[in-house]
Order: C-alpha cells, then structure tokens, then sequence
C-alpha cells in the first residue's frame, strides 16, 4: 500500500517520510536552534552555530541536510567538500551576512592597513575569505583576545556583538556596522516595565542585543548557553532575548520554569522570529531530501580561502 499524500504529493505524515528518506539518501540533519521545534525533533544534531559548523566538518553521510540559514550551509560546504550540501530554501539569508557585502567590506579593510580582521560566521563566504579569523556568538571573546595586541582589530559584521567583546576584554575594535533584525528589535524601556512586574526574572540575552538590553541581563551568551544557563539558574521566570526557536528546548529541559520572551519595540508583532530562518518548513525539508536540492554550490578557489580562517578559529575555540 502507498503512502497517503496530502496536495502536490506531501505525504500527510511528514514526519515519517522525512526519516525514512533521511535513512535511504544516506544522509545528516543538521539544525539550529532557531528552526521550528518540529525540524528539531527530526535533526540528528540541534546547536549553536560552532557545534554545528563541528558536526558538518566531521559529518560522515553522503548528504548533509542543513537547516538553517545560507551562510551556515555555506559554511558546513567549507568544512566539508566533498559532501552533497541541500538546505530546504536557499534564499533563507540573514540580515548581518545580506548587511556585509564583499566590495564594501574589502574597502573598509583596505582602509585599516595592518590590521587583524575578526568576522563573525554570520557572513558570506566571500567575507570569510577577506577575514584573518572567524569567530561566532560563543567563542567571540576567546578568538579576539587571541589576536596580536600590536594591532588593531577589525570586528565584523555585528557592531553588538562588537561592542560586547570589546567591554568584555577591553579592547578597542574598529566595527563594521551592521545589527541582526530580530535581536535589535528587543526594548529596553519595555523590557524594564516587565521586570517591574517581575522583580524575581532572570534576563537571558544573546550578544546581538543592543547594548542597552545587554546591561539588563543576568547571563550574556550563544543560543547553546542561554539554554544551559536557563537550566542552571535558580530563577522559576526566565526572560529570553533571542530568537525563540530556542524555546522548544529550554521547555523541554525545564518545563516547570515560567518563560517570558523578551518584548520587542513593537509589542504587536512576532519579531522576535527570525523571518529568514522561517523559510525552512516540514514540507521543504521533506522535498529537499526528497529531491536532493537545492544544493549548496561554492567555487573551489573562494572555498578555500574562506577555510583558512574557519580553520583557525577551530583551532583557537578547541
Ligand atoms: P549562535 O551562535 O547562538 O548559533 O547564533 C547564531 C545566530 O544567528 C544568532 O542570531
Ligand atoms: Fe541572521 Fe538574526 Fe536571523 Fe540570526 S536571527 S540568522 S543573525 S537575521
């Protein structure tokens, strides 16, 4: 008996089909935790940015299948060649990597002879490649205070994240200016009014919050470490800013904490969801194992200048 489709031939048990194709194709899933909470249950491996960028370089399978945004994709086809890489939507970007284009950020470059250039992964590959190292929201702090101190240092594209490093290590940075979309958007003043309602709250934020968000929380970190902070703390409210994908695995792992998502300057709309990363549905996924694309292209010559700095920061963050 065939497998009961739904329109265009989605089977109605997505969840069934997408394991078994995962199991013929002979392929890895890999997701972050700003995916929807279904694709989570699926992934063979949830994380951060830099536990997913180490997944892909030792993934094994034939296929990866990365859910997530482009320049993650991108970045597991750095790490890993001569995998097939497909993403169930290409066009799921994200603004810090679209706010960095390589002309302009190869100008900026060239006017700082000398200097050492830090680029957070969220970033094309063509900026990797301009980059001497490449950090993410986890081991930002540890990769800059490795950086010669004879030299300035250059920290693109999220002058937040930045900013942060820079008070964290009391170093000068010469930042790109550039913000994430879903972590700017987070309001102090109201962020202020609710925790007048709760005194009690712990805040949680992540480093691509402005800065007067930032001086709110009680723990400052990746997704990976607001989730383990959120386990650890002896608060029963937690307020999280970020994206709230990563609420389906704080739920699970402390299900009995009170969790309030950090507002955002316009309390009417969901904000606080990344719109690039929503591109990636159950039905996209189970067409890109199905069909094996969209698949993740890169030339082989940028490929290889932008793994020299990936490669240096996992030498640094081991
Ligand atoms: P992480 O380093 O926590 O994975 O952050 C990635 C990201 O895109 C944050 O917006
Ligand atoms: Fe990019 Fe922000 Fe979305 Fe993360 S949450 S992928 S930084 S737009």
């Amino acid at each position: 008996m065939g497998m009961a489709t739904g329109d265009a031939g989605i089977p109605r048990d997505l969840e069934a089909a997408i394991l078994r194709l995962k199991k013929e194709r002979n392929a890895i899933l890999l997701a972050h935790y700003y995916q929807e909470g279904d694709i989570q249950e699926l992934a063979d491996v949830v994380g951060d940015s830099l536990q997913l960028s180490r997944a892909a370089q030792k993934a094994d399978k034939d296929v990866i299948v990365f859910c997530g945004v482009h320049f993650m994709a991108e970045t597991a086809k750095i790490l890993n060649p001569t995998r097939k890489v497909v993403v169930p939507d290409l066009e799921a970007g994200c603004s810090l990597a679209d706010g960095c284009p390589a002309p302009a950020f190869k100008a900026f470059v060239a006017k700082h002879p000398g200097a050492a250039v830090v680029s957070y992964i969220n970033c094309s590959a063509e900026v990797k490649a301009l980059s001497d190292v490449i950090c993410t929201s986890s081991n930002a702090e540890k990769i800059v205070r490795a950086m010669p101190q004879d030299k300035p240092v250059i920290f693109a594209p999220d002058r937040h994240l930045g900013r942060w490093v820079q008070k964290k290590t009391g170093r000068e940075l010469v930042l790109w200016d550039g913000a994430c979309i879903v972590h700017e958007q987070f309001s102090e003043k109201a962020l202020v009014r609710l925790l007048t309602r709760h005194p009690e709250a712990q805040v949680l934020a992540h480093p691509e919050c402005d800065e007067s968000v930032l001086k709110h929380a009680h723990y400052v970190g990746s997704t990976t470490g607001i989730i383990e902070a959120a386990e650890r703390s002896p608060a029963q409210v937690l307020i999280i800013a970020t994206e709230d994908g990563v609420f389906h695995q704080i739920k699970k792992r402390v299900p009995n904490k009170e969790l309030i998502q950090a507002p955002g300057q316009d309390e009417s709309c969901a904000c606080n969801q990344c719109p690039h990363m929503r591109r990636n549905t159950m039905e996209k996924l189970y067409l890109c194992l199905r069909d094996l694309q969209p698949e993740l292209m890169l030339d082989e010559d940028l490929r290889k200048r932008a793994l020299k700095p990936m490669e240096r920061m996992l030498e640094l963050s081991a």
